[in-house]
């Protein structure tokens, strides 16, 4: 993994995150990754930290583009550290996570829908959500950026009626999921206060190989 202009380092000792080579190309010179959905409490400052995280303990660089103006993902990174907060307006090169607000009015989320090269719409598999993801998966649409984007489920709970109902929930919204999703558990509320270390082995292998789908998503 090194030689990357020091992007990515040799301390990569995270199997699940074993990327391509061009993967690591397209890492090294900058890639955003925008987490939307105008639903509130959906995920999105959570996965935005956490899969970071997961990123910068494989040994790459990362840095967190906190847009929304409440700032949680600032005030969350500012107390446990272990990621880059990235300036507004400046280029990065590594893999930049863009947090969004949930407002689909606003011209921040359609900007950072724009630029970022994957799109994560992140959604619980709760039919309560799926109007808000399908007007999420309407403005993606209309940002021109249907190709990018992908559904992450979150907050998945195994052996539920609702989990087993995952791709039809993904056709209604529009637009396809990635094959790996995200468990509800209380270790990614507790990673607030306790940051990525207070993570379990499942937990992180989880993470990791969300991680390393999203990245591996991006059209080389
Ligand atoms: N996989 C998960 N398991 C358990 N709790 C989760 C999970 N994902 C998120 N949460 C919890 O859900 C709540 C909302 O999460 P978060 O703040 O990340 O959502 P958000 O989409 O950023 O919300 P907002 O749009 O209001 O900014 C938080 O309490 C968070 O800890
Ligand atoms: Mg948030």
């Amino acid at each position: 993994m090194a030689g990357h202009d020091g992007c990515c380092s040799s301390r990569c000792h995270v199997p699940f995150l074993s990327l391509c080579g061009c993967t690591i190309l397209l890492l090294c010179r900058g890639m955003i990754i925008t987490l939307c959905n105008g639903k509130g409490g959906s995920g999105k400052t959570t996965l935005s930290v956490l899969l970071g995280s997961a990123l910068v303990e494989a040994g790459h660089k990362v840095a967190l583009l906190d847009t929304d103006p409440q700032h949680t993902a600032t005030r969350w990174i500012e107390e446990i550290g272990g990621l880059e907060l990235a300036i507004p307006g400046k280029g990065f090169d590594g893999a930049l996570f863009i947090d969004t607000a949930p407002r689909l009015e606003s011209k921040e989320v359609a900007d950072s829908i724009r630029r970022a090269d994957v799109v994560v719409l992140v959604t619980s598999p709760s039919p309560a959500d799926l109007f808000t993801s399908r007007d999420t998966a309407t403005l993606i649409h209309r940002e021109g950026a249907k190709d990018k984007a992908h559904v992450l489920f979150n907050q998945v709970q195994p052996g539920t009626i609702l989990a087993r109902d995952l791709e039809d929930m993904a056709a209604r919204i529009g637009l396809p999921a990635f094959k790996n999703t995200l468990r509800r558990r209380q270790a990614y509320q507790h990673a607030v206060l306790m940051g990525w270390k207070s993570l379990g082995s499942e937990a992180r292998e989880e993470l990791f190989k969300v991680a390393l789908e999203i990245v591996g998503s991006v059209k080389k």
